[in-house]
């Protein structure tokens, strides 16, 4: 389970002991975030940079056989990393709330004026004032908003302009949609602000024998926002996912 930005390993809180009952959970904090620290001010972590990083955990783990990839937003852009550079690693993908195009160059810029901005203050406030308002719907319960402000400040300004910068350098992976071959399910939220239901079901469809599912009431992280519907969804899912029932 990958996480998006500006959050970490707990952004699955709702999900470790669910799943964990069905298979293995693995969820990291990607490098930069949470408990992952780096060091220097003016890093630039790529999308590739955090696939090659959970291949090399998956080896650590001597885990070779393919995983299901659950991916949030950054973990989807992560995702076509994945799938560019290791796709022998993917038994199953699960897209949620994410995009295929890259930054304009307006957002881009707006990425790299956060970066300055957090290292000047040495503080995610702005990060948080900026980006809360999109990652939830307007009727989010305040426990949310406040663990993603609680996630926020886990990080040090150093890692959270570094994530910002990587966010800004990614590409489009538009070409890479065709090609999938493993079941993936895309989930996108009904009042997603960041990746709106019919930006993600007009490429989500492109996948050869995908499902897209939008949740109702919801902004851009189901997981917490959601997590009962999201979690009846993934199991109901799995099965198909991990290749142990036909379509
Ligand atoms: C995320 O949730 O990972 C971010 O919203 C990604 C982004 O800002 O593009």
């Amino acid at each position: 389970m990958v996480h998006g930005f500006p959050m970490n390993h707990a952004q699955w809180e709702n999900q470790f002991l669910h799943f964990a009952a069905l298979g293995r959970v693995i969820a990291p904090d990607l490098r930069g975030l949470g408990q992952s620290h780096i060091i220097g001010d003016d890093a630039v972590i790529s999308m590739e940079q955090h696939a090659d990083d959970l291949v090399q955990l998956l080896d650590e783990l001597h885990l070779a056989e393919p995983v299901v990839f659950i991916g949030l937003s950054m973990g989807g852009y992560i995702a076509w990393q994945m799938l560019r550079k290791y796709p022998k690693r993917l038994r199953g993908l699960v897209l949620c709330h994410t995009r295929v195009v890259a930054d304009t160059p307006e957002q881009a810029a707006g990425r790299h004026q956060l970066a300055a901005e957090t290292l000047q203050t040495a503080s995610s406030l702005k990060i948080e004032s900026v980006m809360l308002p999109r990652l939830v719907s307007g009727s989010a319960d305040s426990a949310v908003t406040s663990a993603i402000r609680q996630m926020a400040r886990s990080s040090t300004p150093a890692g959270l302009a570094a994530t910002l910068r990587g966010l800004a350098a990614r590409s489009d992976a538009t070409n890479l949609l065709p090609g999938i071959t493993v079941p993936t399910l895309a989930i996108s939220g009904e009042h997603d602000a960041i990746s709106p239901p019919a930006e993600m079901s007009a490429w989500a469809t492109t996948i050869p024998g995908s499902r897209f599912v939008t949740l109702p009431g919801v902004g851009h992280v189901s997981p917490l926002e959601a997590p009962a519907a999201f979690n009846q969804l993934l199991t109901e899912t799995l099965p198909w996912l991990t290749g142990t029932m036909s379509r």
